[in-house]
């Protein structure tokens, strides 16, 4: 059993933490709070006792303009175009790529690479293709091989498109080996 002196040291320590306890919490909430917190003025920003970091997210949005390319450049400078022969095997059924090749269910694509889009001699492109307009440059041309519906949505190349990027810059690579002058691959992106 604890002496007297004893219990009333335990006692009124806990005694002491109470109020300890009570006290800040008046102190906080009667003049921190108050004073960090109030509800700000016209054109003022909210202040908090505690900053409350929101990380800004970006939203994509309709309006949001044009989806910004990982550029393929580099990856085609890099590129070899033996290894885009064992990738044209999935074009071959339906293209063509030396000089004066038959047009088959898709054009010939010899000399395509800078090309103008859909012009090709004695093959009836779709308006849909036509109507991306300009030339082939490496950025559209890695577009469409990534998924040839986005840039010609009603165009007639049934092809599900080459999604790993070093496949379609190999394969941009044997076209450009196919093709007499092609533009430079690093020469500043198209507007
Ligand atoms: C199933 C047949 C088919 C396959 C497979 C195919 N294409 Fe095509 N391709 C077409 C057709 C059809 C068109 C014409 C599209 C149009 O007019 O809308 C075309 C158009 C193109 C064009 C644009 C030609 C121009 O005149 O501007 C390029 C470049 C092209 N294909 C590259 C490729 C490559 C590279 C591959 C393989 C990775 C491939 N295609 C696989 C059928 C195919």
């Amino acid at each position: 059993m604890p002496d007297r002196l004893t219990l009333y040291t335990i006692i009124s320590a806990f005694w002491m933490a109470f109020l300890a306890i009570i006290g800040t919490n008046i102190v906080v909430d009667g003049v921190v709070m108050p004073l960090k917190t109030a509800a700000p003025k016209e054109g003022e920003e909210q202040v908090f006792a505690y900053p409350i970091e929101v990380p800004e997210v970006a939203v994509a949005s309709a309006d949001a303009g044009p989806v910004q390319r990982p550029d393929i450049r580099p990856l085609i400078l890099a590129a070899n175009p033996d290894d885009g022969k064992a990738v044209f095997r999935k074009c071959q059924s339906c293209h063509t790529l030396e000089a004066g090749g038959k047009n088959g269910t898709g054009p010939n694509l010899h000399d395509i690479v800078g090309a103008a889009i859909g012009d090709h001699a004695g093959f009836k492109t779709s308006d849909s293709l036509k109507a991306i307009g300009g030339t082939w440059t490496y950025e559209k041309l890695d577009d469409y091989l990534e998924n040839p519906k986005r840039l010609a949505p009603k165009g007639t190349m049934s092809f599900a498109g080459l999604k790993k990027p070093k496949e379609r810059a190999d394969v941009i690579k044997l076209l450009m080996a196919n093709t007499a002058n092609p533009p430079p691959v690093d020469a500043p992106a198209a507007p």
